[in-house]
């Protein structure tokens, strides 16, 4: 089996450039994100404080997340119900990125994770998965691009959508969410010491994409 680790900030196009190098390579892309964004969800269903640890860690037993995946790519449910749009709201968002946090969320969805790498060739994005799910991934690679290009990025998503966006509004989240992500004390987002690190500021998806599979296709052949 391959596994191919990629982390990184939130907004560095993760998703969508380990979904076409996926797709290019025949691999299942897992999005881990969307694990977190299901606790999180749940948390705020039930009036549960990412702040109240113990509340936290005494509500994971009641959480049933699993996993699909389809023709259009990955489903994420929570107790039977699909909330893969529901999950891709700024509120989940903050609240994934808090409650991620707590070692007992973290532990809670390991195996979830490491099991989708016993069973298929996985490309899976992340922000520990080279360091602490996958230390073993064939590839790692760390995605990332300056703060303002990523907002930048989050902005046209939501205009091209329709919606209303504040780029100001966005951009300091883009900032809380990196400062949060980078420095909780378990699994904190880092490179991988023997990963390599992919600067996507100025560079277009299909370089992205165009660049990723090389670097995969390069450790398939080895
Ligand atoms: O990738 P994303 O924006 O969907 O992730 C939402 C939050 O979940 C992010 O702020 C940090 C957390 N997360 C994590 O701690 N570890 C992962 N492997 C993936 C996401």
């Amino acid at each position: 089996m391959y596994s191919v680790a990629i982390d990184g900030p939130a907004g560095a196009g993760k998703s969508s450039v380990a979904k076409a190098v996926a797709a290019k390579l025949g691999f299942i892309y897992v999005d881990t994100g969307a694990l977190y964004r299901t606790v999180a969800l749940h948390l705020l269903k039930n009036n549960i404080s990412a702040d109240d640890v113990k509340a936290v860690e005494a509500s994971l037993p009641n959480i049933e997340v699993s996993l699909a995946h389809k023709e259009d790519g990955q489903h994420v449910y929570l107790g039977g119900e699909d909330v893969s749009s529901l999950i891709r709201t700024p509120e989940v968002s903050m609240m994934a990125s808090t409650s991620s946090a707590i070692p007992a969320v973290r532990k809670f969805l390991f195996s979830l994770q490491t099991g989708m790498a016993e069973k298929y060739n996985v490309i899976m994005d992340g922000r520990d998965i080279g360091t602490v799910v996958l230390p073993n991934a064939q590839a790692k690679i760390f995605l990332t691009a300056s703060p303002e290009v990523r907002a930048k990025r989050r902005y046209d998503e939501y205009i091209a959508k329709g919606e209303d966006a504040d780029y100001e509004a966005i951009l300091k989240d883009v900032i809380q969410r990196d400062y949060q992500d980078m420095n909780r004390e378990t699994a904190p987002l880092k490179p991988a010491k023997d990963g390599v690190i992919v600067d996507s500021s100025d560079m277009s998806f299909d370089e992205v994409v165009e660049k990723l599979t090389e670097i995969v296709r390069s450790v398939m052949t080895e």
